[in-house]
């Protein structure tokens, strides 16, 4: 079926109706219908991590979603990240750790890390490790990119309120030797 849909999406808190046809990946309305650019698309078969987006808050590869799956549901992209200009605080934490050099895929990093801390506010290193090595950089050799994710969530911890926790008990998340 190639008949055009209108969609209703909703994406970085608003809504948009976009006509597509039904076989449109998530990835490209995003970027070509409403020119969210920010989303970068590398393999374009769900590899990469590159295009990773929120949906409903989990990350999710949006080269391997097709628009019309995600009507009803919250969209958001990596620029949603930023407020009035300023960085969130896991982009200042990218920028503090160096954490990018070609930057190519830094946005599918920086959602699928915002998928991990609010999925796991406890994360420790390995389990940042892990999470983020759904994603590829062929420039960094991920350290840094851990760094930066692992101070985001230290830092989110110490600033919540006592009994805001949902776990509790959070894990420290040490600093590693260098490699
Ligand atoms: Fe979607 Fe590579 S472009 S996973
Ligand atoms: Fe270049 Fe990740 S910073 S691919």
């Amino acid at each position: 079926m190639t008949d055009p849909h209108l969609l209703t999406l909703t994406v970085n808190g608003a809504e948009h109706e976009v006509v597509v046809e039904p076989r449109r990946t998530l990835a490209d309305v995003l970027r070509h219908d409403l020119r969210l650019t920010g989303t970068h698309v590398g393999c374009e078969h769900g590899v990469c991590g590159a295009c990773t987006v929120l949906v409903d808050d989990a990350p999710v590869r949006a080269c391997l979603v097709f628009a019309v799956q995600a009507e009803g549901a919250s969209v958001r992209t990596v620029e949603s990240l930023a407020t009035d200009g300023e960085l969130s605080d896991l982009q200042q934490a990218f920028s503090d750790h160096h954490a990018l050099q070609c930057g190519f895929c830094t946005p599918g990093f920086l959602m699928l890390a915002e998928g991990v801390l609010a999925e796991q506010p406890d994360a420790s290193r390995e389990d940042v490790r892990e999470a983020l090595s759904a994603n590829l950089c062929r420039c960094t050799g991920y350290q840094t990119i851990v760094d930066a994710v692992c101070a985001t969530a230290r830092s989110r911890r110490a600033t919540q309120r006592p009994g805001e926790h949902a776990t509790g008990g959070a894990r420290p998340i040490e600093p590693e030797a260098a490699s």
